[in-house]
């Protein structure tokens, strides 16, 4: 970096800083309770002067540092600086879906007890609503910042976990926003921008909210985009993430793996990059320079990057990529990771100085990269009750409108997925007794997923449909999820026998997909499916299934069940989410949450999970995965979901005719032209045609509610090409619109397509190309046919 060297050789020495040595010492030996830096009397330097530009305060804090501060600040656990007037610092808080425990920066020991828990993510991203997304991440932001305020959290989160759900089994799939780049991209966006504390104009749905953060990118909290990249994998069989070596073509890294890493970085505006423990190609990710740089000088990423826990020590100690530690930190400073989770810098960096493969300038480039970060989040302006956030608090935690917004996010993402003869919804005060079974059904501790903190007031499935029906009642079936015994059927058969209704609850917990375990099996756990069959077999109308997980599972034999009626997936719905259950039972909303990933049947455990290829290949009996290249059966569909209602709709406007003007691409009469020939076809590479944004068009759609209730209804708009290159995905999300529909009415949808990003495809070099020629755009089963010509 070019500002580092002006500044290298300037010591820490001097009058100046004896000077406020003197100053600052005494207060901090003095002082009692939290410190923060540049409080007086340790405002008197140049880092804490407003109004200098972040950049040049951050130099002049790297400027005063001696070599062993500076690596003493490498790790999430940064020390403190007392003769500056540096408190330490803790860069790891989580953030997923409400503030959690998982890192060390959040206690719920403190004056705040509990935050509040929204739905897993999985659960979310089905809403498919972009301006719930940026809410809820604005509510975390705000629980964040006011934890902080009173030391129970950092200003640092590491969340959204934006990889691709590659793998039904993959353990950590419910924390991401499913398996579609497209959707993925747009989830990241919302979340670092409502967290971060920046809202613009060009997004479709607007929030209220219109206070802009910008004054030297200025932040309320940080969000970090994680884990990049191409990890998808967890433990499986013998493969773990700290070993795994990620094999993925350059097709599949630039149409699958990176896009939502672009996106979060180029629009999100993420001000921390996380690298993760896999290898990709060979290398460990926290060293590959190349993909680090990438993000700095094409994204244009600002922030900081930090690895995985302990992602540094397992290049040398597991992945033998190295051999020695401080060899593994020249790997990494070098490529360009500015922080280590662990505390493997803070003990071999010295080291690694002394022997010349470690330059100090690599070091003061990663402190400026943090100080940056720290600075924008106003960190180093002194006590932060004075500042624009100071005023909040324990009362801005677990609010009425948190709690609303928990719950409106659980009720817009839960997924009708069968619903025979419209059994549901049911009639309120037309129940006369209800009975639960499943051993979640009264369970709270269930809802969140991973990465949940302490709810404030969680409701369970039970205390939801009670409110409902006075007379329920409650049955476990077995004593948890994993239900390996049937000593408990015979009571819930009992009960279930007595009801009028019955709701059956099953799925998966945390014992089944977590963090460090993926699943082997897509079916349901231990004797579940027994319970469901026999539960579904004594209760007197069609049994209602209610399906809680992250990831899918083959449930092919309760959708062939005619005894079971009707079948909702909820996720991990947070802790409102025996209210929403309820209410959608009863009708009180219209489902219109959408699969974000394809349900796969249970053969598809017959390919490897550590095959990372996304195309499938027939001449190796390889299905490929998700809905953009898998071609085998089904259970569920990507996108797929029902509503209390029917849909259908009509293109209203669409170019017919789209011509890529001969002045926007590079086009020079002396040269080739400027798309080739090759297979039959005509193409123009992306990054040759200079002004993608001219060729942006809208998409009216009329949404028709043919049935008669009203209902919130999410339209996707897919594409694919008539002609293909080798590897042209089936089809691809190109768009999506949630709107408001009345029942018997029509509702007009507007969803912008940018050609260049949407309507192109990536070839087997990597490079994204837009094809000339016919391009199928696609709702549902009405297809319209658009010409791309040059
Ligand atoms: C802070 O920086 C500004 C701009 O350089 C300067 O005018 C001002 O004197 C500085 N304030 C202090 C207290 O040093
Ligand atoms: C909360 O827990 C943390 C970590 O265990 C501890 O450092 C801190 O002192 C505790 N705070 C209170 C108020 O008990
Ligand atoms: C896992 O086991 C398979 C077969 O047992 C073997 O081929 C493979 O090398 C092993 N992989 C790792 C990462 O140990
Ligand atoms: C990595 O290697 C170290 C040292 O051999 C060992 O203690 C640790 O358990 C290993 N970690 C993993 C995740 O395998
Ligand atoms: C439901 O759970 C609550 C809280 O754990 C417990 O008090 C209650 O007895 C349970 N109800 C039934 C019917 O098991
Ligand atoms: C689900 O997992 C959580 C966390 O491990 C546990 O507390 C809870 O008891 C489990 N619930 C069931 C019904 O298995
Ligand atoms: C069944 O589950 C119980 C409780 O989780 C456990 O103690 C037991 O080992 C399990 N048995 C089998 C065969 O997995
Ligand atoms: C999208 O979410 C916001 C925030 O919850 C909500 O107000 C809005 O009604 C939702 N839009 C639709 C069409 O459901």
């Amino acid at each position: 970096m070019a500002l580092l060297s002006q500044h290298r050789h300037s010591q820490p020495v001097g009058c100046l800083r004896l000077l406020l040595l003197s100053l600052c010492l005494p207060t901090i030996a003095a002082a009692t309770g939290r410190r923060y830096p540049c409080e007086r009397p340790c405002n008197s330097y140049p880092f804490c002067n407003a109004s200098l530009p972040v950049a040049a305060r951050a130099r002049s804090l790297v400027s005063l540092l001696t070599l062993d501060e500076k690596i003493q600040q490498l790790s999430n656990t940064a020390a403190a600086v007392p003769r500056l007037g540096l408190p330490p610092y803790q860069w790891w808080s989580e953030s997923l879906h409400g503030l959690a425990p998982n890192g060390p920066g959040v206690f719920f020991n403190g004056t705040v007890r509990s935050a509040t828990a929204f739905p897993q993510v999985i659960l979310s991203a089905a809403a498919f609503n972009r301006t719930l997304w940026r809410a809820v991440a604005k509510a975390i932001a705000i629980e964040a910042r006011a934890m902080y305020n009173v030391g129970q959290a950092g200003l640092t989160f590491w969340a959204p976990n934006i990889n691709i759900f590659r793998d039904p089994r993959w353990g950590r799939g419910q924390e991401t926003p499913g398996e579609d780049p497209m959707l993925t991209s747009a989830y990241s966006i919302e979340y670092v921008k409502g967290f971060q504390g920046e809202y613009d104009g060009d997004v479709q749905d607007r929030i209220g909210e219109s206070r802009i953060l910008e004054r030297s990118g200025e932040m309320m909290v940080s969000a970090c985009c994680k884990h990049y990249t191409a990890y998808d994998l967890d433990h499986w069989h013998n493969f773990s993430r700290y070993t795994f070596n990620a094999v993925v073509t350059e097709q599949d890294m630039e149409d699958t793996f990176q896009p939502p890493f672009q996106s979060c970085i180029e629009e999100g505006h993420a001000s921390c990059l996380m690298c993760s423990y896999n290898q990709v190609n060979g290398v460990p990710a926290c060293a590959r320079g190349d993909l680090l740089q990438k993000a700095r000088k094409q994204w244009g990423f600002e922030g900081y990057i930090t690895s995985d826990c302990d992602a540094v020590a397992i290049i040398y100690e597991n992945q033998s990529y190295t051999n020695s530690p401080e060899a593994s930190i020249a790997d990494v400073l070098k490529a360009g990771m500015d922080i280590n989770c662990g505390t493997y810098l803070l003990r071999y960096t010295g080291k690694a100085v002394k022997l010349g493969i470690v330059r100090e300038e690599d070091i003061d480039r990663a402190l400026l990269n943090l100080f940056s970060v720290q600075l924008r989040l106003g960190l180093f302006d002194g006590n932060p009750a004075n500042n624009r956030f100071g005023e909040l608090g324990p009362s801005n935690i677990c609010t009425k409108e948190h709690r609303e917004l928990a719950l409106e996010a659980a009720r817009q993402g839960i997924v009708l997925l069968k619903n025979d003869q419209s059994f549901l919804p049911l009639r309120k005060n037309k129940v006369s007794s209800l009975a639960i079974i499943g051993p979640a059904g009264n369970d709270t501790n269930i809802l969140g997923g991973d990465y949940t903190g302490v709810p404030c007031r969680p409701t369970s499935l039970f205390e939801g449909l009670q409110a409902y029906v006075p007379r329920t009642s409650f049955a476990a079936g077995c004593i948890d999820v994993p239900c390996n015994s049937t000593d408990g059927f015979e009571a819930a058969v009992a009960v279930a026998r007595k009801a009028e209704v019955v709701v059956m609850v099953a799925g998966l917990n945390l014992t089944e997909e977590n963090e460090e375990h993926d699943r082997i099996s897509l079916l349901l756990p231990g004797e579940q499916m027994d319970l469901v069959n026999a539960i579904a077999k004594v209760s007197k109308k069609p049994l209602v299934l209610v399906l809680m997980g992250g990831g899918p599972v083959d449930i092919s034999f309760a959708k062939d069940n005619p005894g079971i009626g009707s079948i909702l997936w909820i996720g991990y719905p947070g802790e409102v989410g025996g209210q929403a259950v309820a209410e959608a039972l009863f009708g009180e909303f219209n489902p219109g949450g959408r699969l974000p990933v394809t349900w796969y049947p249970e053969s598809f455990t017959k390919m490897p999970m550590n095959d990372m290829h996304m195309r499938a290949d027939p001449s190796r009996g390889y299905p490929g995965r998700t809905y953009r290249f898998y071609t085998g059966e089904v259970v569920y569909r990507f996108g797929y979901g029902l509503s209390y209602s029917s849909y259908s709709y009509k293109f209203l406007s669409v170019p017919e005719k789209l011509s890529v003007p001969s002045s926007s691409t590079e086009a020079n009469i002396r040269k080739e032209p400027p798309y080739a020939r090759k297979d039959g076809l005509d193409y123009l590479h992306i990054d040759e045609i200079s002004s993608c944004k001219a060729l942006r068009f809208y998409v009216q759609i009329s949404v028709i509610n043919g049935g008669n209730m009203d209902g919130s209804h999410t339209v996707l708009l897919f594409s694919r090409s008539r002609a293909n290159i080798k590897g042209s995905p089936q089809k691809q999300l190109i768009g999506f619109k949630r709107v408001h529909t009345t029942a018997g009415k029509a509702t007009e949808a507007r969803i912008t397509v940018d050609p260049c990003k949407h309507l192109s495809t990536v070839n087997e070099e990597g490079r994204r190309v837009l094809l000339l020629g016919a391009h199928l755009l696609m709702v549902e089963d009405l297809v319209y046919e658009l010409v791309i010509q040059a």
